[in-house]
Formats: C-alpha cells, structure tokens, sequence
C-alpha cells in the first residue's frame, strides 16, 4: 500500500514517531484510505434478532401490532436502509406441538420462576395456524427465518408446521408488505440432544444427519421447494462447540453427506450459535470479562475452520443465535452498558471474519435483551416484584451504532483497523472502494465505584498526506460500565416511552489532525467527509 493511499493513526502509550509531537507516546496504526484486500463485504443485515417463540405473540402483537417493538426495530431500519432479519424458534422450537384445529396463536406451559431465572422458558408449546401469521405486523419488507420441531422426531409434526408456515407468507397480508421467508429451520442445537433428553446419550452426528435428512426431505417434498427459491434451509444450528471431523460441526455433517440429500441440496446457508459464558448455574462472571478485546476474538476465532469449510462450498455462515451469557444472561453483567461496548465489537468482529450476519437471541424477560417489548411485573435479575413498561436496555444503543455505522448502501465493506492495544479496536468501513466510517471502542470497563481520573486514549489521525480532512464524532456515552439506564447515543436517548429517539443529535467535529479522545467504556463512530 502505498503512503498516499493510507494515513496513520496514532494512540498512546508506544515510542515516538517522527510526525507526533515529541512527548506524545503512540502507536501508530495505518488504515487505508482505500479498502485494504481484507476487507469483506458488510450485510445490511448483520445484526438480526433471534426470539424465543414460547412468547412471539408478546413480541409482535395478536390483533395489533406491538408498536413499542416495532419502533425499536424500525429506528435500526432507518440507519441500515433494511429492517433487521427476525428468527422465531430456539429451544421452545423443540417443544412445539402444531394442533390445526388451534383458534388461538398459541398455548404454552410455563413453570414456576426463580430469582436464577425470573422468567423461564415454556416447556410444552402447542401452535394454530395463526400464530405464524402474526409475522403480518413486522416491518415492511422484513425477512425471517421460522424454526421447526426437530427435538420430536416426528415428521407428520415438522410437516404440518412448514405447511402452515408456508400458508401464512403465502397470505396477502403478509405478501403485500413485502414480508419474506428466507429460511426454515428444522431443530434447535440438535448437538445438545444427546444431553437434554431429546435423544439417547450415544446419539452422533451421523445419527443427526441421517434423521435430519429423513424429516427434512419429507418437508421439501410435501412443500415442493426448488433450488435458488425461498425458502431454502438454514441447516445445523448447533451450539457450537466442535469444530473438526467426528463432532457435531459443519464440516462433519459435510463429510456425512448432509448436503447432497434432497433437502440438503437446497440448504443455502450454515448457522451455529455462541455463547461467551453462561448463567445457567447461576454463578455470574465478570462484565470486564465479557468487555475484553481477547475474549470478543477468542470466542469468535473458534469459528474460523467451520466458517472456511461452509464458505468453500458456497454457502453463506451465520451466528444464527447469540448472545453474551447462555440462559438468559447474568445480571449485572448481560443487562449493563459495558455488555453494549462488547456487543459493538463482538458484531463487527464477526462481520470482519466473514459472518455474514448475527442474531441476538431474545425472551421476553430476558437479561440480555436489547428491548423488553412489553411491561414486566417482576425483575429481570431478581424475580422480585417490580413495575417496569416497555423499555429498550443498553445494548439497544450498540445496536443503533451498528445499523449507523453499515448505512444505507448497500455497497459497504469492512476491515479491522490493526491496533497494537489490549483494549482499542477499530473497524474501518468503505463505500465502494472509499474510506467512509470508522468505528473505535474503547473495552477498558469503568464500573460505578471507580476513584480517580477515568482512564482515556487519545486517538490522532494523522500525518502522510491524507486526503481525509474533516470527520464528526458521534459518542455512545456512558456513566459508568455496570449502569443499567441512561447512556445516549450521539446526545440522544432511546429511553423513551415508544422507543423513539428524543433530544438534539450532538456530533462533534473534528481535524484528524487533532485527534480525539476515546474514555474508558465508550464507543465511537466517526465519519470522514
Ligand atoms: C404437551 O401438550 C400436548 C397437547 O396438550 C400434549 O399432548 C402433550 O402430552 C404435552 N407434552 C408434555 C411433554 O407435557
Ligand atoms: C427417529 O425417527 C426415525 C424414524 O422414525 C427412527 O428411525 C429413529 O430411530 C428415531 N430416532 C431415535 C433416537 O429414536
Ligand atoms: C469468551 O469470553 C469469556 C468472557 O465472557 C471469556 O472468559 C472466555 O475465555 C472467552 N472464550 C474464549 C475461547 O476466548
Ligand atoms: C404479572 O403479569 C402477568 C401477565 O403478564 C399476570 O399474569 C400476573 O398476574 C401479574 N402478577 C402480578 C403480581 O401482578
Ligand atoms: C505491541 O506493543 C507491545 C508493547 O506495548 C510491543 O512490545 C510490541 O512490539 C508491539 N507489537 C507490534 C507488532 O507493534
Ligand atoms: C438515570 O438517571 C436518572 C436521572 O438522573 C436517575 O434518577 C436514575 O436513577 C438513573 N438510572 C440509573 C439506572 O442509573
């Protein structure tokens, strides 16, 4: 790359170079003004949601729509130009009956709460028709993925569901808003089986595959899908942990054949899930944990092999269920303003290792999520009673620096920015070939309780005849790292009763020149003009 193509960035802490001023220790990073050749191209749809289904009529709205939900995800359309992709499934997909006779969305059993899980998930699920046509009152021209029963193992069950899913985006309602079916989806982290009851413990994953391929081809026949239409299958969805042959990995159902059966053929895209941790034991872990530059690359590098294996055989690769800790996340940790700064660089670590997209799992009562759709009667964290309307959390506003940071192209490419620091990472985003947008984090948790002054990098942008001249800075603010409330987003809030933004939007502008400064728990977008 040549030194016209590229300007230098210079933050704290190394030796001096020749262009900063003598006693300012950098490091200095080069980001290319032209994409560099690993960039990859960024998916207006990179952060999707995914929605445990027990309670999808809580979400969405039965007679109308949940307009609280729909304004969350419609604020992230604005900035994306494409509303987010919705998945409704995960383990209640397992434990879902489909009763044709069923007026009513759905009926589920749901036993008793806890303070480790104030709000746990239905164990026996029945559906009517209906409740997949609730998808009518998505945004316009939103895509989703349905998951289907494969936990049961029983084909007639898997085919009635597909049939009535099919049935529903067949529907006007849901054609003449451009709502479409991407994917069907048959079993949720089927690697998991073998230990939560739903197969015997000997159970492999040629045992997976073939039983997969047995009900997944009586589906397509029975639905007469076709090869390049929708919708294809989203396959395997496993938790994630195998990543070689024998396990229960992409590569292995490769080699088992999964892909040249009837319905493997039309499998498009490889999804597998993540969690950093988990809260199912109740035990809770550190959010400087979660934060950690290191962590975010160790738990997402895992993938790599899984991830060149799918693409190499021209299919696409997605986090299609995620999250920061499993079972509804750990208080304190999932539901702060740091588990925000994670999921910024956890998304765009992603995006830059060639994960097309990545859906955040969500329940209603759920820690980690980025929205309650409705009003909740007891804590999330505790199970204790508490008042609390529709309100969006912290990570909401990761999510907004996200679909700001992809934009409307369509024509957007992305990059990690190389910067030798334990604790700032930077991606740079193109349009075309052209340096657009850059986002910077700063991981360093700053938790409540903290003395002193709040640690800070001071970021330059400079030197070797850069063309770029002016940038504004939009800052994700936070107090402090352990807050549950109160971050905005560019001088604004989205703690709002409808999930609007309100106030000014406050951008600062600045010479590259001059640099700025990134604190401690915060995150960054600049824009270069
Ligand atoms: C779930 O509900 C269905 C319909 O009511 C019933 O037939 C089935 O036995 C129930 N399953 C479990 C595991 O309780
Ligand atoms: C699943 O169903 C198939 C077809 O009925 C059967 O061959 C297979 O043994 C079943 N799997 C288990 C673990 O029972
Ligand atoms: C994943 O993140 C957690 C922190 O949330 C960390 O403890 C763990 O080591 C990470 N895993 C890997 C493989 O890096
Ligand atoms: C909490 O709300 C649920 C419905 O969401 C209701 O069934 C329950 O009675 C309420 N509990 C209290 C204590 O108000
Ligand atoms: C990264 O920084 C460390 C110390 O801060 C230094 O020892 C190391 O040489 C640097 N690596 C590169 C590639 O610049
Ligand atoms: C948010 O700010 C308001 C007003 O300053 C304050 O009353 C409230 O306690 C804060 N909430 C949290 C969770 O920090």
């Amino acid at each position: 790359m040549s030194m016209i193509a590229a300007f230098v960035l210079f933050a704290t802490l190394a030796a001096a170079q020749s262009c900063s001023p003598a006693a300012t220790p950098v490091i200095g990073v080069t980001v290319p003004v032209a994409s560099p050749t690993n960039a990859v191209p960024l998916s207006q749809n990179l952060l999707g949601f995914s929605i445990e289904s027990d309670r999808w009529p809580d979400w969405i709205g039965i007679d109308s729509p949940n307009t609280f939900w729909i304004n969350t995800l419609e604020n992230l359309n604005k900035l994306a130009g494409k509303p987010p992709k919705i998945r409704v499934g995960a383990n209640s997909e397992d434990k879902t009956t489909f009763v044709s006779s069923q007026s009513v969305p759905v009926i589920a059993t749901f036993p008793a709460f806890s303070s480790t899980t104030p709000y746990p998930e239905a164990t026996n699920i029945t559906i009517g028709p209906s409740f997949y046509t609730l998808s009518k009152w998505l945004p316009v021209g939103t895509h989703m993925t349905w998951g289907m029963n494969f936990g049961a193992n029983n084909t007639a069950n898997a085919v009635a569901e597909a049939k009535s899913i099919v049935a529903a985006f067949k529907s006007p309602e849901v054609t003449n808003k451009g709502i479409k079916l991407d994917f069907i989806e048959l079993g949720n982290e089927p690697d998991l089986y073998k230990n939560n009851g739903l197969r015997p413990s000997t159970w492999t994953i040629h045992n997976m595959v073939s039983e997969w391929i047995a009900i997944a081809d009586e589906v397509t026949t029975a639905l007469g899908l076709k090869k390049g239409a929708s919708p294809s299958w989203i396959a395997l969805s496993f938790a994630g942990s195998d990543h070689g042959a024998g396990g229960f990995s992409p590569q292995q159902a490769f080699a088992d054949g999964i892909l040249t059966s009837t319905a493997g053929a039309l499998i498009s895209t490889i999804s597998e899930h993540r969690y950093s941790g988990s809260f199912c034991a109740g035990s809770q872990g550190l959010l400087s944990d979660l934060m950690a530059k290191s962590a975010v690359r160790g738990n997402l590098t895992v993938f790599k092999p899984d991830i060149q294996a799918t693409r190499s055989r021209g299919l696409a690769y997605y986090l299609g269920e995620t999250n920061s800790y499993a079972c509804h996340g750990a208080p304190g940790v999932s539901n702060t303003a740091g588990a925000a700064i994670w999921l910024i660089d956890y998304t765009l670590q992603a995006a830059s290792l060639n994960i097309e997209e990545v859906y955040y799992h969500h329940g209603i009562g759920f820690k980690y999520n980025f929205m309650q759709p409705v009003a909740l009667n007891r804590s999330i964290t505790t199970g204790e009673p508490e008042n609390t309307p529709a309100r969006v959390q912290p990570t909401y506003y990761g999510a907004i620096l996200i679909a700001e940071a992809v934009g409307t192209s369509g024509t957007t490419s992305i990059a990690e920015i190389s910067i030798n620091d334990s604790r700032i990472a930077g991606y740079a985003i193109y349009e075309g070939t052209k340096l657009v947008r850059a986002v910077f984090i700063n991981s360093q948790s700053w938790p409540s309780g903290s003395t002193g002054a709040r640690p800070a990098v001071k970021i330059d942008l400079l030197c070797l005849g850069t063309p770029v001249t002016t940038a504004t800075v939009k800052r994700l603010k936070i107090t402090h790292s352990d807050d549950t409330a109160n971050l905005t987003w560019g001088g604004q809030s989205f703690e709002t009763s409808t999930g609007l933004a309100s106030g000014a939007v406050v951008t600062e502008h600045v010479n590259p020149v001059d640099g700025f400064v990134l604190s401690a728990t915060e995150a960054v977008l600049l824009k270069f003009t």
